[in-house]
């Protein structure tokens, strides 16, 4: 990633996105449905994949790299499409770049918790759930429902590999599931590659169970702050997306148009 050294922003300026890979698309997917005006800039930090799999330390120094580099090249905000690197490091990249507003994307366990459920299985990387945020963000937003917080080691991965619903992920739902059937009544996707399987978790999950993703409320959060910041695109203009990485951003931007025509 090449950045240029101005940090003036203006409401023409982009909108940095990024995770470890393809799932910050899911989140890119709704910002660009209720931001169709705005130009992103989404990264996907391939090379250093998966952010499940690495120390709270090593995710904080990317995602400070990453988002250095993108207020670099002229983003006005940051969307952290990561549940694992908004655990990890969100706060540490506000205290960094205090000059931007910076969004993270948080497991959705208020919205069902919100719905009435009372057994909230929440799938996330092994460093989301090992994180205090994540406790944190349970005693504040679920009140008295109780959370069954399940760490999936390897599942990111195997998602960025193009396993979404054959055999190989099947098999390792259903080993996630069998222990737990019974106990939970709403499955809460709590790391953004998971919703790119969603159909094979909802099967395992038992085909009736609500599944819910932090998709939407990111992108509408992104929203709120970029206009609550006076830096709203122009209304009369049609928005652009550029993919970087530091793997192949070629590769990326094609499972974007592949995931914007299933839907
Ligand atoms: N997509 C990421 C998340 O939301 C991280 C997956 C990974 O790299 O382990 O947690």
């Amino acid at each position: 990633m090449t950045a240029n050294k101005t940090n003036d922003v203006s409401a023409s300026s982009p909108v940095g996105v990024f995770d470890s890979g393809v799932g910050g698309l899911t989140v890119l997917r709704e910002l660009t449905r209720i931001l169709p005006c705005e130009d992103f800039i989404y990264y996907g930090d391939v090379k250093n994949a998966p952010y499940g799999a690495l120390s709270h330390d090593e995710i904080r120094r990317r995602s400070l790299e990453i988002a250095g580099e993108l207020i670099g090249m002229g983003a006005k905000a940051i969307v952290v499409a990561c549940n694992t690197a908004t655990a990890a490091a969100v706060e540490a990249m506000r205290a960094a770049y205090p000059q931007i507003p910076i969004i993270g994307t948080e497991p959705a366990v208020k919205p069902a918790a919100d719905a009435g459920h009372r057994h909230i299985l929440v799938l996330a990387t092994p460093v989301t759930v090992a994180e205090e945020r994540f406790s944190a963000l349970i005693h504040s937003r679920c009140g008295t429902a109780e959370v069954i917080a399940v760490p999936c080691p390897g599942l990111a991965t195997m998602i960025e590999e193009g396993h979404t619903s054959d055999e190989l992920i099947c098999k390792y739902l259903d080993g996630i599931f069998a222990p737990l059937r019974g106990k939970f009544d709403a499955v809460v996707l709590g790391c953004t590659h998971y919703p790119l399987a969603r159909v094979a978790i909802s099967r395992a999950a038992g085909g009736d169970i609500p599944v819910y993703d932090g998709a939407a409320g990111t992108a509408r959060q992104a929203a709120r702050r970029i206009s609550g910041s006076g830096l709203g695109a122009p209304g009369d203009k049609h928005g652009s997306v550029r993919f970087l990485s530091s793997g192949d951003a070629g590769k990326i931007g094609a499972f974007y148009e592949g995931i914007c025509h299933e839907a």
